[in-house]
């Protein structure tokens, strides 16, 4: 029990007298920060359900993990309508500018120019979380948009306190940041970063997020936010226009559902990569009995479920609204089926020996994840970006808001590394109001243990810890095994199986590479899973937050 932040007990009875649609009775929070985390359970206490903490939880993050979301990058909330036992997923992704092509990164020999899709205006896109914001608390909230607003905003004038975290991303961040100085009076005040503790405000977010409470859109895609974007963009290199913020608009996507086993998953449809990758691997493992095999040889099964996965997430995954993505296809069990033959237990196959196609883009390496259930039984799994630490370390003068460099999540050139040496195809091509392939996946969990909700952050890996932590959930692990377990990720190319100090033993590892796998231990731990669980048999309902990126290594 050493890692719950919450645990509440409620009778089976409070329950079982609703049969249709059973309710915790109790709400819980999972997120990245205790701050984010108290919001939300203030506005509980206000009044307001699971939407409407949320959109507190969201705003909060953006205050308090500015190296990781904002109102300057995208978002991915997916929702469960307890009342109407429906699950709906809110895309409110960045879009490219309508100046956006598919050479814009290219230098005049076709070569990437380092750095272009990643660094300052010109890598940012169309930012959505603003919209996706005033989307959720008007669509599905209790309360206004500026009561959720409110506890952002109170952060924002009177200051986070510096966190671990937060100093090692502006560690990284220094050079580039020296370019924009916005950046660096809000970040660096005296020409370094604050020391861990000292309250650092940001006045010009607090007054954008104010504008968002006060004017809902018009407070950010029109008017003076929008202005001052648009000016401070174009005038540092960017493309955007006011045409190109004034268009934006969330869209209301079916989830992806699909079974494992009796348990129902409900998970990210495109523009994520994640719900299909997750429901394609499942499926290939489906053909096993797991249970039968060795721990190394059901890893081993794993691993090649994922390569297999991500290299037709390569090949065939883009934003489904401009190009064909054949979902039913990658989530049929026959394809699945055809796959599994070629997998071989007493070997890796090459990722060479599959057809030539190209590997995956998206590996950013800043996001967060939050997790919420309300008493009602309404949930939210919520996974927000600016991609990579500090997103494009571009500020806008005046707004505060940190833009993301999303547009790095396109194949800025096929078959071409981007800036993290990741490349894609021509479904993930950059075009004109287009959404970059994500590989976020907030991830529902349904079965006759429960519900769980379940998300991190992690780029192409995020895909990878939720199937982790699905299959160990749905092998009854408790939750805070499930978050600190060691994780293990195989993305086709590079053809390695990268893993967390820990994942393998040494005889594993011995057997694995007997195997023909190659083995790369990772310097980092990976993500930051933040999910929440309801026991239906004992009624328990938990928030546990992943023990790797414990604010100040505390837990909440
Ligand atoms: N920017 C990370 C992702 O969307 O996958």
């Amino acid at each position: 029990m050493g890692l719950h932040i919450f645990v509440a007990i409620v009778a089976t009875l409070c329950f079982t007298s609703v049969p249709a649609a059973p309710k915790p009775g109790q709400a819980a929070i999972a997120s990245a920060h205790p701050m984010a985390t108290q919001a939300g359970y203030d506005v509980l206490a206000a009044g307001g359900n699971a939407f409407d903490a949320a959109v507190a939880v969201s705003a909060t993050l953006g205050v308090v993990e500015p190296y990781a979301s904002g109102l300057g990058g995208g978002a991915f909330w997916l929702l469960h309508l307890a009342e109407e036992q429906k699950d709906v997923f809110v895309d409110a992704r960045e879009v490219a500018p309508a100046a956006a092509t598919p050479d814009m990164y290219l230098d005049a020999d076709g070569d990437p120019v380092k750095g272009a899709s990643f660094n300052g205006p010109l890598a940012a896109g169309i930012p959505g979380q603003a919209a996706g914001l005033v989307h959720l608390a008007e669509k599905y909230g209790r309360l206004p948009l500026a009561t959720n607003l409110a506890a952002a905003i109170g952060i924002a004038q009177q200051g986070v306190p510096m966190h671990r975290r937060m100093l090692l991303g502006l560690r990284f961040r220094r050079t580039t940041a020296d370019r924009w100085p916005a950046f660096g009076s809000v970040y660096y005040p005296s020409g370094e970063p604050r020391a861990i503790g000292e309250l650092m405000p940001q006045p010009d977010l607090a007054a954008t997020l104010q504008r968002l409470a006060d004017k809902g859109m018009d407070g950010f895609y029109r008017g003076r936010t929008a202005q001052l974007l648009v000016d401070g963009s174009r005038a540092a290199g960017g493309i955007w226009t006011l045409e190109d913020l004034a268009r934006y608009r969330v869209i209301e996507r079916e989830p992806l559902g699909f079974f494992y086993r009796g348990v129902r998953i409900v998970s990210a449809p495109p523009p994520s990569s994640g719900g299909i990758a997750i429901a394609n691997m499942l499926n290939i493992l489906d053909g096993y009995d797991l249970t039968r095999f060795d721990e190394v040889t059901r890893k081993h099964l794993i691993v090649e479920a994922m390569r297999h996965a991500f290299r037709d997430r390569a090949e065939y995954l883009g934003d489904s609204d401009f190009v064909d993505v054949p979902v039913k296809l990658l989530m049929s069990p026959a394809y699945a089926a055809g796959q599994r033959s070629a997998i071989r237990m007493d070997h890796a196959m090459p990722s060479a020996a599959l057809a030539d196609v190209v590997p995956p883009s998206g590996a950013g390496a800043n996001t967060t994840h939050f997790s919420v259930l309300d008493r009602d039984g309404n949930r939210v799994a919520g996974t927000m970006t600016i991609n990579t630490w500090y997103g494009s370390a571009f500020m806008a003068p005046g707004t505060g808001l940190i833009l993301n460099n999303e547009m790095d999540d396109f194949a800025i050139k096929p078959k071409v590394p981007n800036s993290f040496e990741l490349i894609g195809s021509d479904a993930n091509a950059i075009a004109p109001h287009k959404r970059p392939l994500s590989s976020m996946s907030p991830t529902f969990l349904e079965g006759r243990r429960g519900i769980a909700i379940v998300g991190t952050p992690g780029g192409s890996r995020i895909i990878s810890m939720v199937l982790l932590a699905a299959l160990a959930w749905m092998d009854g692990a408790p939750a805070d095994d499930i978050v600190a377990m060691k994780r293990f990720h195989h993305q086709y190319l590079p053809d390695v199986i990268s893993f967390e100090a820990g994942a393998f033993s040494d005889s594993e590892k011995a057997v694995l590479e007997s195997r023909g796998h190659a083995l790369s231990e990772s310097s980092r731990p990976y993500g930051n899973m933040n999910i929440v669980t309801w026991d239906f048999a004992s009624g328990e309902v938990e928030a546990v937050t992943d023990p790797r990126a414990r604010v100040d290594g505390r837990v909440y």
